[in-house]
């Protein structure tokens, strides 16, 4: 009986819970809600949030994956940065600033030439000049709290502590547009945006070269194959590609009307 009253009150605690969250954390088979319902407040993050957004900055808007991959081959893996940052500052050849890791990945966004990681510089240079664009200006142009959050997203990877603060407030320039990683994108366009499927598709205008070219994937493939392919990429492998470089995690970060769209939009692409 005693089991019985644990079961009950637990299944309606479970009920209560995803009815308050359910729609915020999961993704919803709901149409995605208007993005101004869910604004980022940036003063209200939690640790695991800001480091999920480091996450998506990643992935997506950062453009870093289109680099630091496991298959091209063209820029350093990064997935134990945040612990060999303290290393870099021993070099010998290291002249910067910084003194400690967080600093160290910091100047690396903002200053990529100050240190070139052996064998990675632009050829010709005997390693003093990085081809890493500058991602805290320009066409990538991180902002302050993206940039904590890519590194608190390093720290945590690599299983050391997270050394950055939550930002403390939503800086009231810009940030509302910049925190479209965690709000729903409006048109595919945006989805492919979102979630950087153009670092490595021909798709929506962006020219990645690294997987197949997608403007025509419509005249081959129906919905139910676009769908597989985006949030179970392993279970078919498109013939001359490589298996496993597609990310696998889509399925748990899209949103379900972001998926849709997306879709739609793939199975229209003739
Ligand atoms: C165009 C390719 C390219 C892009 C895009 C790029 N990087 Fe890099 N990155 C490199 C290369 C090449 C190196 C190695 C040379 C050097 O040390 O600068 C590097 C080095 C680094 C390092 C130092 C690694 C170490 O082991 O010391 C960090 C940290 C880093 N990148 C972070 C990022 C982040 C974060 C992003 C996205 C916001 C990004 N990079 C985007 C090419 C790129
Ligand atoms: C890091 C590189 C990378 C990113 C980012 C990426 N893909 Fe892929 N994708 C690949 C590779 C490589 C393949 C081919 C191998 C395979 O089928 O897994 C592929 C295959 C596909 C296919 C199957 C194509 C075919 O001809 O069968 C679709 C559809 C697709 N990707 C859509 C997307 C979408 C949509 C996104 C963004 C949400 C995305 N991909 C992001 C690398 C990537």
């Amino acid at each position: 009986m005693k089991n019985f009253l644990k079961v009950v009150i637990f299944s309606v605690l479970v009920v209560v819970f995803y009815t308050l969250f359910a729609n915020k954390y999961i993704p919803s088979i709901k149409p995605s809600p208007p993005p101004a319902e869910a604004k980022l407040d940036l003063g209200a993050m939690t640790m695991e949030q800001f480091i999920h957004l480091g996450d998506e900055i990643f992935h997506g808007k950062g453009t870093c994956e289109l680099c630091h991959n496991p298959v091209g081959g063209r820029a350093p893996l990064l997935d134990q940065v945040g612990k060999t940052a303290e290393e870099r500052l021993k070099d010998p050849r290291y002249k910067g600033k910084a003194k400690t890791g967080e600093e160290y990945i910091l100047e690396s966004m903002k200053e990529p030439s100050t240190f070139v990681v052996a064998g990675f510089g632009v050829k010709g240079t005997n390693d003093t000049q990085s081809p890493m664009p500058v991602v805290t200006s320009g066409a990538i142009g991180l902002k302050d709290f993206e940039v904590d959050a890519v590194i608190a997203y390093f720290q945590n990877k690599a299983g050391v502590n997270v050394t950055v603060e939550l930002p403390k407030e939503a800086p009231s320039a810009g940030a509302e547009e910049t925190a479209h990683v965690m709000v729903p994108a409006k048109t595919p366009e945006e989805v492919v945006t979102k979630y950087g499927c153009g670092a490595c598709h021909k798709i929506a205008g962006q020219q990645g070269a690294l997987g197949p070219d997608l403007t025509k994937i419509g005249a081959k493939k129906n919905k139910e194959y676009l769908r597989r392919a985006v949030i179970n990429p392993g279970a078919e492998i498109a013939a001359g590609f490589p298996p496993g470089m597609m990310p696998p995690d889509f399925g748990a970060k899209m949103l379900a009307g972001e998926l849709e769209m997306l879709v739609d939009y793939l199975a229209k692409s003739k």
